[in-house]
């Protein structure tokens, strides 16, 4: 039996994947399979780590040990052949309180950013918060996603975008996208002089044969205009210790992130977060290294599942994440009718794919990062429904 099998109760745990849905839905007994995290207890040296700190019962203000740069350090080099230094690292709470701090630091009001569609809601909502005008262009997603280029070209014109906010690997599709590729469409953002801000949060959930390419070490040039947002918490499953890192090289963008961070008095992180990032980068490895092999197996379930049971919907095995993109539209319904007949026949929440912007219509998100039981429990009232 694996770690990954071992099931855990997360119900009254202030979970928002699992206490949530009853208030939402009004029903009871829905098996969640939505919010981006997992079902599995994070690595034995994380949990040391916090209990240790505990134990000693102070939690007063605390500093960023040097040692916390190493570990981030030690893994990107390690993990992704990525050379960062010290200095080029910003810490920050979430990725996605840094994705709203990249769009005050690099546009102003009304200013174009451009994001691919479908993609994670927050890319959305973090540029029209900010009074930013929304622009998207429409990947293929017939078979492999893939980016269209000329259409980002044109908008590029017609818009004039200021920043193209890029997820690698990409959420919803599961993407690693290659070097070539990032190689194709960093060169038209050096064009047109549009700013990279790229979203790694998945780098580590990547499946072989597969290899993840950081986008700045797509080109050399890269570097002097983009930044790169990751985080230890959705590869060691601890969102909730909401702890960023933005490598930022070009000098110009780091003191205009930083500045940002200044204003805001964010320029200092929670310790949950230092000690939990730490600790997982020093002693997680092997944890990530079996976790792989178990969600891995997972997506083959998955798979294989809706080949033989429900090959009316389109699936494709994800390359990265524990996402898996479900196209429902052989079934002709509307994006309401798709919601309502998973959350009142089948019983399992997962994510409308329309929150991803227009592609997503008549598509679902499922999530895998559950213990193999649950999965086919899920998968199951699926079928039940829709057979
Ligand atoms: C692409 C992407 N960015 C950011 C996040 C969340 O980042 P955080 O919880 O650190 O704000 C997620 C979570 O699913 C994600 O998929």
């Amino acid at each position: 039996m694996s770690r990954f099998d071992q099931m855990v109760d997360r119900k009254k745990t202030q979970s928002v994947k699992w206490d949530t849905i009853e208030a939402n839905y009004k029903q009871k007994d829905l098996l969640p399979m939505w919010v981006a995290d997992m079902d599995f207890k994070a690595p034995e040296a994380v949990q040391k780590a916090f209990k240790n700190y505990l134990e000693q019962g102070v939690f007063g203000y605390s500093i960023v040990p040097d040692s916390l740069y190493e570990a981030i350090i030690n893994w990107q080099k390690n993990r992704h052949n990525f050379t960062i230094k010290k200095e080029e690292i910003l810490l920050n709470s979430g990725v996605v309180p840094s994705l709203a701090l990249s769009v005050q630091a690099y546009t102003k009001p009304k200013e174009a950013v451009l994001i691919h569609d479908p993609v994670y809601p927050p890319f959305a909502q973090v540029v029209e918060e900010n009074d930013r005008k929304l622009v998207r262009s429409k990947l293929n997603t017939d078979d492999k996603f893939t980016m269209n280029l000329e259409e980002m070209e044109k908008l590029f014109q017609k818009e004039n975008i200021r920043l193209f906010i890029l997820c690698n690997p990409h959420n919803p599709g599961g993407r690693v996208w290659s070097k070539e590729e990032l190689q194709a469409v960093g060169k038209l953002c050096k064009k047109y002089n549009v700013i990279v801000v790229s979203d790694e949060i998945h780098q580590d959930i990547v499946y072989q044969p597969e290899t993840f390419t950081t986008f700045q070490n797509a080109d050399p040039s890269f570097k002097d205009f983009s930044i790169v947002l990751t985080a230890a918490t959705k590869t060691f499953n601890l969102a909730g210790i909401k702890n960023s890192m933005v490598f930022i090289k070009n000098e110009k963008l780091r003191q205009a992130f930083a500045s940002i961070q200044k204003k805001n008095c964010q320029d200092d992180i929670n310790t949950f977060g230092v000690i939990g990032t730490q600790a997982a980068y020093e002693g997680g490895k092997d944890w990530l290294d079996d976790l792989l092999v178990y969600l891995k197996e997972n997506i083959n379930t998955t798979y294989n599942f809706f080949q033989n049971e429900l090959p009316n919907v389109k699936v494709s095995k994800p390359e990265a994440t524990y996402l898996m993109w479900l196209d429902f539209s052989a079934y002709h319904l509307t994006d309401k009718q798709l919601e309502e007949k998973f959350i009142n026949e089948a019983k399992v929440v997962l994510n409308p794919g329309i929150s991803y912007g227009p592609k997503g219509s008549q598509h679902m998100r499922i999530n895998l990062a559950c213990p193999r039981a649950t999965l086919k429990e899920g998968l199951q009232r699926i079928a039940t429904a829709f057979k």
